[in-house]
C-alpha cells in the first residue's frame, strides 16, 4: 500500500488526473455486479463495442469483418470505463491447459472465467490504438496492476506475436515486457524459440513465452496445496509474486480515445 502512494506522488503532475481516477475505480468490477444474474442485453442495434456500454454486463457486439455476432463481457465501471474483458481466472472453474485452436477461438464462460480469443484480440488491436489493463491479486488480497498504452499484437499468420506494448505503468511491475515480440504458444505448437524448453507444457498455460516467462496468466490455477507456496506452473507475474501464485486476474482492453 505504502508502496502505491510513493507511486501515485512520484507519477506527476501530468498523470494527476489519470491517476486520481484509477484510485477512485479501484474496487474490481465484479464487486458491483452479480454476473450470474445477467442476461445478455440485446440493445437493438448492436454495440459496435465497449466504449458503447452504459453498464458492466454482456452485450452483444459484432466484430469488424466477421458476418457472426458475438458476445461480449463489457466493464463500464472502472477507471473511466469503455473495457472489454478479454481473459479471467477467479476460481477453478475452467481449465486454461488448451490448444491452439481453442486460444485462437476463446474459450471458458464469460459470466465467469474465460480466455477471448487470440483473434478477436488480434481485431481489436488491429482496429485502433488499444490500451492493455491487467488487474491481478494474490493469496493475501492484495492487489496490483500493470497497464500498457499501446497493446498490439499480430494476426494467425505471425503467431499473434506481441508487435507493441508502449508504455508501461502500474505497481505489478513491468512483466510483459520479456514476451514482447514473442509469438504465441500452446502445449500443441511451440513457438518460443528452437532449442528452448517447451514452456507451454511446462508452464500449463497458452502464453507468449519466451525462455520462460515473467509472467504466466494463463497458467494452473493454484490447488489448495500450491496456494502457499511457489508453483512455477500456476499463475504468476513474477515481478509482483515471485512464483506464488495469483489467485484473481482480469485483462482488459479499450481504445486509447476513451481517456483522452
Ligand atoms: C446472484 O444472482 C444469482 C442468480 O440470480 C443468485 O442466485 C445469487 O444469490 C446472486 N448472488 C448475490 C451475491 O447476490
Ligand atoms: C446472434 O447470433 C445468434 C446465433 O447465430 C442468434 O441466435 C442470435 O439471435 C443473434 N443475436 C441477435 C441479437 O440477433
Ligand atoms: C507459427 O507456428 C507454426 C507452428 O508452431 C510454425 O510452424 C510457424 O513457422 C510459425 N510461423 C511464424 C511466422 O513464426
Amino acid at each position: 500500500m505504502l508502496r502505491h502512494w510513493l507511486l501515485l506522488l512520484l507519477l506527476g503532475v501530468g498523470a494527476a488526473n489519470r491517476q486520481r481516477r484509477y484510485g477512485k475505480d479501484r474496487p474490481d468490477p465484479e464487486e458491483v455486479t452479480n454476473y450470474s444474474s445477467i442476461k445478455v442485453k440485446h440493445y437493438g442495434t448492436f454495440l459496435d463495442d465497449c466504449t458503447m456500454a452504459k453498464n458492466d454486463g454482456l452485450y452483444t457486439t459484432f466484430f469488424k469483418g466477421q458476418k457472426k455476432n458475438s458476445t461480449v463481457r463489457c466493464v463500464a465501471s472502472f477507471f473511466g470505463g469503455g473495457w472489454t474483458v478479454i481473459q479471467r481466472r477467479r476460481e477453478n472453474t475452467v481449465d486454461f491447459r488448451r490448444n491452439w485452436v481453442e486460444y485462437q477461438n476463446g474459450f471458458g464462460d464469460l459470466k465467469s472465467e474465460f480466455w477471448y480469443g487470440l483473434e478477436k484480440i488480434f481485431r481489436i488491436t488491429m482496429s485502433e490504438p488499444t490500451e492493455i489493463f491487467f488487474l491481478m491479486q494474490n493469496t493475501e488480497g492484495t492487489r496490483a496492476y500493470a497497464m500498457y498504452d499501446r497493446f498490439a499484437i499480430f494476426g494467425l499468420t505471425k503467431n499473434y506475436t506481441i508487435r507493441s506494448l508502449g508504455e508501461y505503468r502500474g505497481e505489478a511491475g513491468n512483466g510483459m515486457l520479456y514476451h514482447l515480440n514473442m509469438p504465441f504458444s500452446t502445449y500443441d505448437r511451440k513457438n518460443n524459440g528452437r532449442g528452448q524448453d517447451d514452456c507451454s507444457k511446462l508452464f500449463w498455460g497458452g502464453w507468449w513465452y519466451n525462455n520462460c516467462y515473467t509472467s504466466n496468466l494463463n497458467g494452473k490455477y493454484p490447488a489448495k496445496k500450491e496456494m502457499h507456496t511457489k508453483c512455477y506452473r500456476c499463475i504468476a507475474w513474477t515481478y509482483f509474486q515471485q512464483y506464488r501464485p495469483i489467485t484473481f486476474v482480469q485483462i482488459m482492453m479499450r481504445p486509447i480515445r476513451v481517456r483522452t
